[in-house]
Parts: C-alpha cells; structure tokens; sequence
C-alpha cells in the first residue's frame, strides 16, 4: 500500500488567493481542503482587475489563506509532501506572492517544492475527480485563455488553437459590465440569461464555414454593445434576451471550433475525449452545447465540477503530484531557482503562431 503524499497548492495568478491540501493513496485521492478568497470587492470600482491591487491584496491575505487550508485539512507541515504553486501564467505581482510564499514554506521545512503552471493545472483539473486517461481533446476556457488542446500526457501538449482576440471569460467579464451587470461577469450573464430568450438577437458567427481552430469573441462583444445601444430604456427582460442571446452565440462560436478540432483528431484517430476546463466550463449553457455536439459524434464530455473549473488550490496541488508521479517534477534547487512568469505557454502550434489576447495580457 503506497503511504500517504499530501500536497499543499497555492494559487494567486490573478484575482483569486488560494490554498488547498489534497491527500492522494495510491489512485484515490481527496481534497482535504479548498480555501479561495475572492477580490471583487477590491476592484468593483474600476470595473475590471488591477494588477497592483491584485498584488497587494494576495500580500495581505496570502498567510491566512495558507493557515485556514491546512487547518480546515487538520494538516501540519512536518506531514506535508510538497508545496506547489502557480509560478505562471498570469498577473506577475500576485504570482512572485504566491511562489514565494511556497519557496519560504519548502525552505523552512524542508520541503519538495514544485512550480506549476496554471494553464496545465486547469488542463489535468478533471482528473482530480475523476479517472479520465489520456489522450484526450481540451477546450481550455477562463478569464485569460481560450484554447483548444489535444492533452496526450502529462506535460505532453499540443496547442490546436487559441483566440485571435478577447477570451472567452474576458468576453463575458466585458459583457456583464456593459449590460450593467456586477462581476465576474460570466456567472452574472448566466444568472440574468436564465428567463431570457437566446434567439430574440442574432449575434455575429465569427470565422463561421473557415477552417481551424482559432476563435474570435471580440465581434461578439462589440454586437451586444450596439444591440444594447439601440434599444431604447431597456427593460429588464431586454436585459435577459440579451444575455441570453450572447451567451447562446458564445457557446455556439465555441461549439463550432470545437467541430473542426474534433474532425481533425478524428481523421488522425486521435482521442474521442472532449475535456472542458476552466472557469467559463462552469457555464451551464456551454456544457449543455457541448453535450449536444459530443452525443452527436459519440465522444464523452467531461468536465471538473464547477469549483474547480475557476481558479482554485486543489488543482495546482493536483498538477503538483500528476507531475510528481509522471517523474518530471523538478529537484528541490531547480524549483527553488525558478522564476515567475508573466508569460508561459502550455504548448506552442506547431507553425509558431503566437496569438494571444486576454485579461492578462498576451501569454500565449
Ligand atoms: O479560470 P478562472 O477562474 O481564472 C482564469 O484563469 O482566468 O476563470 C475566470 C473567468 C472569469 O472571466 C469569469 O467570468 C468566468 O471565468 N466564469 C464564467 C462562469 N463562472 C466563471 N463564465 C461563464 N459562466 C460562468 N458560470
Ligand atoms: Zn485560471
């Protein structure tokens, strides 16, 4: 019976600080404890993410969010395996927090440090909970990052395709703010979408009938401005057909990258696996098109619960011991060395395009 290895994961990539035990025994493995503090009410008032603000408030609260997860897991530090912690992609202040509160803990006790990227912790998320083997087709989908993937092993990743502009999180966080809606603005428009109508507007199919897997939601964004413009003293059911409708073209968009992945993988008989992760796979309306488009081609769809599709601490632990156990962890001086990065791709395509907008800027 292989003994016990309880991970720590710290997370601070953007506006989320957050800390999580996970044990794992063998193939079973168990969230102990999951402590996210969230940031809206810092940046409300400037209507999107300030990086220096972000970076203050992880200093602040990186500390007790640490102390709560290992006392909500009854953990202590001598029992600990190893610390890991986003070390990139993302807002740069609030990674060197979070990496380098992990360096202090591994050093102080002696512990196995592991640098993770965040984009590899959402792409192997859903094998936290359930036994997903790989290979198998990734829509990566958060506030950063809109990405198709073909994930064939830990560490093993080839980028299909990405956004050409916003993505998809951003669309909606921009969208929710432009309809006067609160953020994050992904569960805010689904919330207000729930009594609307999503054919009532026709919004644009961007790249429709065009090959590849590239996406562009930036068009989208810019119809339900001038949509929302040209009514006159909306009502609050204008409201909800609009978010309704939006949501409904986004999951569509999305849908359709998706099929010409899917073809693709099929004519190589690839994987027959469709894994939607990060945190707009918390949207309900995307899975269910998901679903549609999966049961249509005989694939299984998967996704991780909806806590773990936004940023959390238990996926960065989780990816710490995927990388542990697939023997590509690095020694305690090469992880004690490694330095944050604003910019750090999961796979480049193989022709070296480089797109790559965000909230977060250009990372991939
Ligand atoms: O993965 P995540 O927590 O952070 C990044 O790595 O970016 O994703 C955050 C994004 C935000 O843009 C938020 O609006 C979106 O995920 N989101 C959703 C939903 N829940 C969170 N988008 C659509 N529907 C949701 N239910
Ligand atoms: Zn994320």
């Amino acid at each position: 019976m292989a003994a016990d290895l309880l991970v720590l994961g710290i997370e601070s990539s953007c506006d989320d600080t957050a800390a999580a035990v996970i044990v794992a025994r063998g193939s079973d493995t168990r969230v102990l404890s999951n402590v996210t503090l969230a940031q809206f009410d810092r940046h409300a008032a400037y209507g999107g993410v300030v990086p220096e603000i972000a970076a203050r408030a992880h200093v602040e609260r990186m500390d007790s969010v640490i102390a709560q997860a290992m006392a909500e897991a009854g953990a202590a530090f001598d029992e600990i395996g190893a610390v890991a912690a986003t070390a990139g992609p993302g807002l740069i202040g609030g990674v060197i927090v979070g990496l380098t509160a992990a360096k202090a803990l591994s050093i102080a006790h002696g512990k196995r440090l592991i640098p993770v990227n965040h984009l590899e912790a959402h792409a192997l998320s859903v094998r936290l909970t359930e036994a997903v083997e790989f290979p198998y087709l990734l829509l990566l989908i958060s506030g950063g990052h809109t990405q198709l993937i073909e994930v064939a092993g830990v560490g093993r990743y080839r980028r299909l395709g990405t956004t050409i502009d916003d993505a998809a999180g951003e669309a909606f966080d921009k969208s929710a703010k432009l309809l006067g809606l609160g953020q994050p603005g992904g569960p805010m428009i689904e919330r207000a979408a729930t009594g609307g109508q999503p054919y009532r507007y026709d919004f644009p199919k961007p790249l429709a009938g065009r090959e590849g897997c590239d996406f562009s939601l930036s068009g989208m964004k810019t119809a339900l401005r001038t949509t929302a413009e040209a009514i006159v003293n909306p009502t609050g059911q204008d409201i909800a057909d609009l978010a309704a409708s939006f949501q409904a073209a986004l999951a569509a968009h999305l849908a359709s990258r998706t099929t010409n992945a899917m073809t693709a993988i099929e004519a190589a008989s690839g994987p027959s696996t469709l894994v939607v992760a990060g945190g707009v796979a918390a949207n309900c309306a995307i899975k269910a098109k998901l679903k549609e488009l999966t049961t249509a081609r005989g694939w299984r769809l998967v996704h991780p619960p909806a806590k773990y599709c936004t940023d959390n601490g238990a996926m960065i632990a989780w990816a710490g011991i995927e990388r542990l156990r697939a023997g590509i962890a690095p020694s305690v001086d090469e992880a004690l060395a490694f330095a944050p990065r604003a910019r750090w791709p999961l796979a480049e395509p193989p022709d070296g395009r480089a797109h790559g907008g965000g909230k977060k800027g250009p990372k991939a």
